[in-house]
């Protein structure tokens, strides 16, 4: 946690303007500021920023908030590391709350400082070692691509870079805990991780170093070493080369399983690739691609280990809403041996023909089981059906169908039959199946109905957070006469951050309702606020939306109420229960009006 007040400072230290301008050029218009949009592509201006607000709206995409929202968005990332961002950009250090919190960061901090020494020492290393030089060239590594990636060389021996940290008062213990050394302890001593060996430095979205990879010269096992897990940094939380493409532009990322097919893309202008490392993509590393990109194209080797590791990342992209694609590689060919043979317009051509997961699964199927067989066409034939039977959406259904019985020459009314049989007769229970999907397409026609009064509701909600933030007097008034229940959960989040902050003694106004409000809430926010005029009685106002948010909640439970009277197996005893409860509401209502 970042202590309160350091967020306010961070906040004030960062003139919302300056920071815009570093990213689109603004004009002074009137009172304010206008720009083209940076988070979307626009002609004419429509992106404007209110220096005495310190706030941001664009009125074509609906984006708004303030400075720290602003970074989040615009260099895609989230709350803390945004803060962070800021602080580095105002030179501010970030002191942090609490005892394990301030030590667990002083630590992470550490091992950074450490990391970002031992890789500059590797660095220069490679610029003095021939052999390891002209291991680059021989893998056509150029050297704006080693500056790059910050490749280096890990000598047999370290005494320069110890000599060197040690001069800086670094302790044998942050080495240990940083993972660059191992302890002996049959003799009590420690010796160095990485020897003889070719460097990755691992990066973090924000560049800074966690981690090395490396790798030998020659064909001695193990052929790459990686750091440990630090309290910096934990597997599956971080992919490969992610600051650089991020920075890319392309909503379509590349994922390939090593440090070699990363550096060969990027080489040759594929910035907009990525690399898991040889593990089993994680649900947090699909999060953390989710924020820049929204199309995937996974090219791991074409060996079995890389199937599966395909068809498993496959899955869990698809789970966070990716379009997903597999390109497919000739056999013992990895990404960095491909584009290196045949270019970079051969490997674009595959990208064109890259498959759909379904497409990638038929060719499996069909590896296992030639269809041009009779004896394995109904092998084939077989899991073809079992693969399509999980295909839930129809229309897709419908359109695979098609598709591999024209491609496979199988009649479309007998292999539609029999996905249908198979959805029939297998795990899938039919009556049970049309009462769920019954269920939720009621479920969803109501949840269409209410989207809009969602959005009102949340807009009034906010509306009475920010009239309660225009004077205190209000605010302490207002806050005897309702309680938090009257808001929605993020609102009353929202809400209650603002009583605490009077509690406190703090101060209550819009901006800080805006440092509580993540991405989403701060559009809203800062919409209302940009036509904002403060009523001339506010307390009268708020009352007025307090009977408007009481009378969405009684509607809403009548609504529930009428819908379970519905049942006509409803016992009496719970029939009057609500009847009652009915009349109850209809009363409060009359009574606020
Ligand atoms: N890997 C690892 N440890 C190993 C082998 C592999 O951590 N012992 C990881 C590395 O990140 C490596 C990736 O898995 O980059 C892919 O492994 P592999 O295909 O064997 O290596 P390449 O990247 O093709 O390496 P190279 O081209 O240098 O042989
Ligand atoms: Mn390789």
């Amino acid at each position: 946690m970042i202590p309160e007040s350091q967020v306010e400072d961070i906040i004030n230290s960062n003139d919302l303007v300056d920071v815009v301008n570093e990213y689109t050029r603004l004009v002074r218009r009137g009172s304010g500021y206008m720009g083209l949009c940076p988070f979307h592509r626009e002609k004419t201006p429509s992106f404007s920023v209110h220096e005495g607000k310190q706030i941001f709206k664009c009125f074509g995409c609906g984006k708004g908030g303030n400075v720290v929202h602003f970074i989040m968005l615009a260099e895609g990332l989230d709350y803390r590391s945004a803060l962070e961002f800021l602080a580095n950009r105002a030179g501010i250090e970030i002191e942090t709350t609490g005892r394990r919190a301030g030590s667990t960061t002083k630590l992470r901090q550490d091992i950074m400082s450490v990391n970002k020494e031992a890789a500059r020492f590797f660095f220069r290393n490679l610029i003095e070692n021939k052999t390891a030089q002209k291991y680059c060239v021989d893998r056509g590594i150029d050297v704006k691509t080693i500056k790059k990636f910050g490749v280096g060389f890990a000598p047999d021996a370290w005494s320069a870079l110890r000599e060197h940290l040690i001069a800086q008062g670094v302790s044998e213990e942050l080495l240990l805990k940083a993972g660059l050394v191992l302890q002996n302890n049959t003799r009590n001593s420690t010796y160095y991780r990485f020897r003889n060996r070719l460097m990755f430095p691992i990066f973090d979205v924000l560049g800074n170093v966690i981690a090395f990879g490396g790798r030998v010269l020659d064909d001695s096992m193990p052929k790459y070493l990686n750091s440990p897990e630090t309290a910096l940094y934990t597997k599956g939380n971080h992919l490969y080369a992610l600051n650089f493409a991020r920075k890319s532009e392309s909503k379509r990322v590349f994922i390939v399983e090593g440090y070699m097919d990363c550096i060969a893309l990027h080489q040759r202008g594929i910035t907009y690739a990525v690399a898991s490392l040889g593990t089993a993509l994680t649900d947090n590393q699909a999060k953390l691609l989710k924020k820049y990109f929204d199309e995937v194209i996974i090219s791991y080797d074409a060996d079995t280990a890389g199937q599966n590791a395909t068809i498993r990342g496959m899955e869990i992209l698809q789970k966070h809403g990716f379009r997903v694609k597999v390109l497919e590689l000739p056999k013992g060919d990895d990404p960095d041996d491909f584009i290196r043979k045949y270019g970079r317009d051969k490997f674009f051509k595959l990208a064109d023909d890259a498959k759909t997961f379904v497409e990638y699964q038929v060719s499996l199927i069909e590896g296992r089981w030639s269809p041009k067989q009779l004896d394995t066409r109904i092998e084939f034939v077989k899991e073809v059906v079992e693969l399509l039977a999980k295909i839930e959406n129809r229309v897709e259904r419908d359109m695979y169908i098609k598709w591999v019985s024209l491609e496979y020459d199988l009649s479309v009314e007998t292999l539609g039959m029999q996905v249908e049989n198979r959805m029939r007769g297998g795990k899938v229970d039919l009556d049970n199946f049309f009462v769920i999907k019954r269920a939720a397409v009621r479920a969803d026609t109501k949840a269409k109905v209410s989207d809009e009064n969602l959005t009102k509701r949340d807009r009034n909600e906010k509306m009475l957070i920010l009239l309660m933030s225009e004077e205190v007097q209000v605010l302490r008034r207002v806050r005897k006469e309702i309680s938090s229940d009257l808001f929605t959960e993020k609102n009353r989040k929202l809400y209650e951050n603002l009583l605490k902050r009077d509690d406190r003694g703090e101060s209550t106004g819009s901006e800080s309702v805006l440092m509580d409000a993540d991405i989403e809430d701060a559009a809203v926010i800062s919409e209302i606020l940009s036509e904002w005029l403060t009523p001339p009685d506010i307390y009268k106002a708020c009352k007025e939306i307090i009977i408007k948010l009481r009378n969405a909640k009684f509607e809403e439970r009548l609504a529930e109420i009428y819908e379970i009277l519905k049942d006509k197996n409803l016992d009496d005893e719970e029939r009057t229960k609500l009847t009652n409860e009915i009349k109850k509401i209809l009363e409060e209502k009359r009574a606020d009006i």
